[in-house]
């Protein structure tokens, strides 16, 4: 027999046994009564695909172009953070992974290893993600750094003002680690009585009073371009737009902020309608199968993050696992894409899949 493990799901559970209940629990929970977290993948499994036949497939060309930089399929990886916990390579096995299957990195402001160490250690395209801190002289140093470590973009994330109710870190008394990052410039070393310091971190270091007026300000310390992560409506995506963001990440955190946000896949449309175009919109939440990221393109997307899938692989076998699972999405893409009558991402179109909101 074959041996597993054969599609990312399985994934999970490799995981699951490789890790400590406490960080199996932080890297796999989400908010609240985890509403969110379920819809997010359910949400996918409502929408259907409408193949056409007898189209030349012979050749699948998956590649296609972010912000100017070519890559070989529209998967990349999302920001999460503390690599360190599930394998002790952390961030510099993700990266090599990301680089291996030339596609892009989205590096954590939280991450464990530093933007340094994982600069050096591949040749992949990275974007990296930043919270603004209430310390703006510590976030204005570290965009620097991000230039000068050749970071193409930045990923600005806006739904975390406070940390989401994730109620089983708070049982596990889940703590961070050291967040490299911050080293020499701000202690992430936050006691606290209430169980998880991560809720207490996170109050006493990101800037709470971020409006859309500080993009200004982001703008103005940096010639990177900006996307915004974490918009999930037409009134926020025609904002973003207006102050100048480079694109947009249909987000609602992987369901860890506020529960109760409706599945990203099913706010996507109304998101690009409102972009109509000007911009790029990437999505994440809830992409476990090749089929998924049809879908997502299907409704306007112009690549996926991958949150989850990759720290489980990650979690399960360092540099290997990462490929593997981002492999295994890349293949069953392809496929989805050969059975659909799409050559190519272009020929994906909003007529290869039907909704639950479309008339019939
Ligand atoms: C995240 N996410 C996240 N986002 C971000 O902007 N900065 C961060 O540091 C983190 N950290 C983080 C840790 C863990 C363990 C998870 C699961 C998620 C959110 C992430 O970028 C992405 O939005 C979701 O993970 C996408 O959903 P899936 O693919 O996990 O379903």
């Amino acid at each position: 027999m074959a041996s597993g493990p054969f599609n990312v799901n399985e994934f999970q559970e490799l995981a699951r046994q490789a890790l400590p209940k406490m960080y199996y629990d932080f890297y796999t929970g989400g908010a609240e009564d985890q509403h969110t977290l379920k819809e997010n993948v359910a949400a996918f499994r409502r929408i259907m695909l409408r193949p056409r036949v007898l189209v030349d497939v012979s050749r699948i060309d998956m590649s296609t172009t972010i912000l100017g930089y070519k890559i070989s399929t529209p998967i990349m990886i999302a920001p999460t953070a503390m690599h360190q916990l599930a394998h002790p390579e952390g961030e510099v096995a993700t990266a090599r992974a990301a680089a291996a299957c030339n596609t892009i990195m989205i590096l954590s402001n939280m991450s464990t290893c530093t933007m340094e160490e994982v600069a050096s250690s591949c040749n992949a395209v990275r974007f990296f993600q930043l919270y603004v801190l209430k310390r703006r002289d510590i976030s204005a140093q570290i965009v620097h750094r991000v230039e000068k470590n050749g970071y193409k973009a930045i990923v600005l994330t806006v739904d975390t003002p406070r940390l989401g109710r994730r109620e089983a870190d708070i049982k596990n008394r889940m703590v961070a680690p050291q967040l490299r990052n911050f080293e020499g410039l701000l202690s992430t070393e936050v006691h606290t009585d209430k169980g998880s310091n991560l809720e207490a971190l996170v109050k006493g270091i990101y800037d709470t009073s971020l409006s859309w007026e500080d993009i200004g300000w982001l703008k103005s310390i940096t010639n990177l371009p900006i996307l915004i992560k974490g918009v999930l409506t037409h009134e926020n995506a025609r904002k973003a737009v207006e102050v100048g963001v480079a694109g947009i990440v249909v987000s609602n955190h992987g369901a860890r902020q506020l529960d109760y946000t409706p599945a990203t896949i099913s706010v996507l449309e109304e998101v690009v309608h409102a972009v109509g175009g000007r911009v790029p919109v990437l999505f994440d939440g809830g992409v476990r199968r090749g089929t998924d990221v049809f879908k997502a393109l299907a409704l306007g997307a112009q690549a996926v993050l991958v949150g989850r899938p990759v720290v489980y692989g990650l979690a399960a076998n360092g540099e290997r696992g990462v490929r593997r699972v981002i492999e295994m999405l890349k293949d069953e893409f392809e496929l989805t894409m050969a059975l659909s009558g799409c050559p190519s991402v272009k020929d994906i179109t909003r007529s290869h899949v039907t909704t639950e909101f479309d008339k019939p």
